[in-house]
């Protein structure tokens, strides 16, 4: 899975992209994801699925932009594990598309009625009244697309206004790893390892880039937790565990990229998702 891909490489390069030519994807490149999303080894069982989509070019569907003609989506349960899940899942895809040289952009607040005409996913659930915006606030029954990406190339012709708006407000920037340690952990006395993993899990996008996972490590530096603080509340993000679980992705392939292996849990507990990663 690790093998021939530059995971770190992907982790540095990748930027949130709202600007796309109207340009389908090769043929060989969209293979090569969804042989990805079909072959995708992850340590914990799950019930996300990858569904790719053909999407109309205008700006129904992202409405700040208009959808190059690929996307994807990261389709789950609503309960909270789930989703924290299909950040973790969605994660992986994302970057193993960013390796090929593929525009990506997390996207939790899409069309729900322009989702459902694009690619049918809701069935049952298609004839009760959907949110306007995602899948909804709450848990609900049912398979949902938790968050969904365009899939295509970067049109850098020209910085439209969005973008800079974008660059300038909720750009890239990320906390120090010394900011997200919980108990006054000393980050100058973590591993060179552990250091190198928490860096690529800094580095995680997350909604309006609020980066609120917070990192605990065991005194012997051999348990790991991600998780946001108690009662963390986003102002316009209904589903912040979708992000630990794109964080906790981004901490597992650092772990992996230094050979250490690792058991992951993940549970619920005060309400919000629990990544654990004993060495
Ligand atoms: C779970 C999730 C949902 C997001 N939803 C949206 C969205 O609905 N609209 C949008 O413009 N950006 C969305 N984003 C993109 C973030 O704004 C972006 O990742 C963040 O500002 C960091 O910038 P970067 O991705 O370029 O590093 C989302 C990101 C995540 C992780």
């Amino acid at each position: 899975m690790i093998g021939s891909i530059d995971w770190e490489a992907a982790v540095n390069a990748r930027r949130s992209v709202r600007n796309y030519e109207m340009q389908a994807l090769e043929e060989g490149k969209l293979k090569q994801l969804q042989d990805f999303a079909e072959s995708m080894n992850v340590p914990f069982p799950h019930d996300v699925k990858i569904r790719f989509f053909k999407a109309n070019p205008d700006k129904k569907l992202f409405t700040v932009f208009a959808s190059p003609p690929d996307g994807a989506a990261f389709l789950a349960g609503t309960d909270i594990i789930s989703i924290s899940k299909a950040g973790f899942i969605g994660e992986l895809l994302i970057l193993y598309a960013t390796n090929l040289g593929i525009a990506t952009c997390w996207y939790g607040h899409y069309k729900t009625d322009e989702l459902e005409q694009i690619m049918p996913h809701l069935g049952e659930y298609a004839a009760l009244t959907q949110p306007k915006w995602g899948y909804g606030k709450n848990e609900v029954e049912g398979r949902r697309a938790i968050c969904i990406t365009p899939l295509g190339y970067w049109r850098n012709t020209g910085v439209r206004l969005i973008d800079r708006i974008q660059e300038t407000f909720i750009s890239h920037k990320r906390k120090p790893v010394s900011a997200l340690l919980e108990d006054g952990t000393d980050a100058e006395k973590l591993s060179p390892n552990l250091n190198y993993a928490l860096d690529l899990a800094r580095k995680a996008p997350s909604a309006a880039n609020s980066q609120f996972w917070r990192f605990g490590v065991s005194p012997d530096n051999q348990t790991i937790t991600i998780a946001m603080p108690v009662g963390y509340k986003h102002m316009k993000w209904e589903h912040p565990d979708v992000d630990i679980g794109i964080c906790a992705c981004h901490f597992w392939l650092g772990l992996l990229l230094k050979n250490i292996m690792c058991r992951v849990s993940i549970s619920q507990d005060k309400g919000r998702v629990v990544w654990r990663f004993e060495i």
